[in-house]
């Protein structure tokens, strides 16, 4: 039997693409959003990251991402210690790294091409070679038909399926997505979820947080649970 991917990590037989060392977020005013977590994801699995309200869920995304610095312990993604890196290289690992959020954030003035064309931050490419990459990004979420609408003429789930194209258009080998489903309904809930299954076929490591209890049954995936900050339950 394959330890627990907390035991792995423990017992620093590790070669996961996202490995946690006893990691403690600490946000200022002193509250405790992780406690003393250690796990391991590796290259190419698909998890989900579930827990009640205030659990920490979007904070055990949002250090992934880079986007919040951990307290202490380890953080190490793709290879590289994140807990030591300067600011600007976080930077650089944020675009490594795809995000899809809760409520799509989404540019209303800007068709659903436009936004994700915005998001190929690759100097000097051509405009041309920007709209291609573009195209091909919404055609594999199944939109290349509403390419040009804007955002508030599409369905949730097609809001949605914009926003994951855009985190997918710089081939991130990870995708993180916080509630990606909790603006949705449970048909177009299963409909993102098959577009993340689809996205897990080709090599894309996904880590996704929900409430949903029903996805990662549906996924046929498994579930890291948080409870007040603490892993209750991994693999
Ligand atoms: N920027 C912040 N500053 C201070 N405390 C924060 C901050 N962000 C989150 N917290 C606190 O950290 C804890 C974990 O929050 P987090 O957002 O990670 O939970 P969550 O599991 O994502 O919850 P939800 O299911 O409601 O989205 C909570 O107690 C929250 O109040
Ligand atoms: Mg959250």
């Amino acid at each position: 039997m394959t330890p627990a991917i907390s035991d792995r990590a423990a017992a620093g037989v590790s070669s996961g693409i996202i490995q946690l060392f006893n990691v403690t977020k600490i946000y200022r005013g002193g509250i405790a959003a992780l406690q003393d977590v250690s796990f391991e994801i590796e290259k190419g699995d698909f998890l989900f990251v579930a827990g009640s309200s205030g659990a920490g869920k979007s904070t055990l995304l949002k250090i992934i991402l880079g986007a919040e610095r951990v307290t202490q312990g380890q953080l190490v993604v793709n290879g590289r210690n994140v807990t030591r890196i300067p600011p600007r290289e976080l930077t650089r690992l944020r675009k490594e790294t795809g995000f899809v959020f809760q409520d799509f954030k989404l540019l209303e003035n800007r068709s659903a091409l436009e936004n994700v064309a915005l998001a190929l931050q690759i100097h000097g490419l051509p405009p041309g070679e920007v709209r291609k990459r573009a195209y091909h990004a919404l055609r594999a979420v199944g939109l290349a038909d509403k390419r040009d609408q804007r955002p508030l003429r599409l369905s949730g789930g097609e809001q949605q399926r914009v926003a994951i194209a855009r985190a997918l258009v710089n081939n991130p080998l990870i995708l993180l997505a916080d509630e990606p489903t909790g603006n949705l309904d449970p048909a177009l809930s299963r409909e993102i979820m098959d577009q993340f299954l689809e996205i897990h076929q080709r090599g894309t490591t996904l880590l996704v947080a929900t409430h949903d209890e029903s996805l990662p049954a549906y996924c046929g995936r498994d579930c890291i649970v948080l409870d007040k900050g603490r892993l209750v339950r991994d693999g």
